[in-house]
């Protein structure tokens, strides 16, 4: 924990929606976004999950929702929630939820493709778009919404060819919306992560794991802390002209 940073609280009054905050990146950018003071609704298909780590954060900061990213009716009633959690619309959204269903490309199921895009890449839009307009209708002022592409999407990795091209689109949105929504005051960018040690990556063959971590140059992987840092960072005036960017966190994997 950065102690200058938690001293001054930069985002101290604000509120955040994460999605993906039952696990991994998710749940770490939750622990980072309330050490900087801002009061936080970790929001997740699994409730459970998405509550365990509310609980960690105390019940005066945190809160917890259930939601299925890939579902306007779920996301909708989700921003209805999400509202009367702190009485305010979320000024700064993080879409960290995703999942993969790799495979090779002849083989790859219809479902496994559609059930990767209706997550990351349909999810990412729902919840962009339905918090966005609640950020609007009250006025929110120096919004940040924060999504998760991955370096997949510029590395393109044999059996990823769903993953990768959510997360190739994932970028592309970003751009999009930070052109639209600037004359708001909402920022958004995103991050290509590396390798980073969550449980979706705990599925991955040990043995393709370690030729990553022998192709990056800090040799291991990422932790979770290491990617909700830089969203901490995007969800702070500290990145205030930081504005549809794709920020590459990899240990210099390329
Ligand atoms: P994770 O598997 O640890 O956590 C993902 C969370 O998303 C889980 O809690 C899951 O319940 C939730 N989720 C899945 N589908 C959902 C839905 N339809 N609605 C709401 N919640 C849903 O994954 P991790 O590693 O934390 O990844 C977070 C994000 O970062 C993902 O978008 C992933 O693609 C991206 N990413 C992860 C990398 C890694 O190495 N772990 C690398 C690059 C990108």
């Amino acid at each position: 924990v950065n102690e200058i940073t938690m001293s001054t609280g930069i985002l101290a009054g604000k509120v955040a929606l994460v999605t993906g905050a039952g696990s991994g990146i998710g749940r770490a950018t939750c622990r980072l976004l309330a050490r900087d003071g801002a009061k936080v609704i970790a929001a997740d298909r699994n409730l459970q999950a998405a509550q365990e780590t509310a609980k960690e954060l105390g019940a005066e900061n945190s809160a917890s929702l259930e939601v299925d990213v890939s579902s306007s009716k779920s996301v909708e009633s989700a921003v209805a929630e999400a509202l009367k959690k702190f009485q305010q619309a979320p000024s700064i959204v993080v879409n960290s939820a995703g999942i993969t269903r790799d495979g090779y490309l002849l083989k790859m199921p219809e479902k496994d493709y559609d059930d990767v895009y209706s997550v990351n890449l349909k999810g990412t839009f729902l919840i962009t778009q339905y918090f966005a307009k609640a950020m609007i209708e009250q006025n929110v002022k120096n919004g940040s919404i924060v999504n998760l592409s991955s370096i997949v999407a510029k590395m393109n990795n044999i059996g990823q060819a769903n993953y990768a091209a959510t997360k190739a689109g994932v970028i592309s949105f970003t751009e999009v919306a930070s052109k639209e929504f600037g004359k708001f005051g909402i920022r958004v960018n995103c991050i290509l992560p590396g390798y980073i040690d969550t449980p979706m990556v705990a599925v991955v063959p040990t043995a393709i794991k370690e030729q990553v971590m022998q192709k990056c140059p800090l040799g291991r992987l990422g932790q979770p802390e290491e990617i909700a840092e830089v969203i901490a960072f995007l969800a702070s005036s500290k990145s205030s002209y930081i504005n549809g960017a794709a920020i590459d966190v990899t240990g210099g994997l390329t």
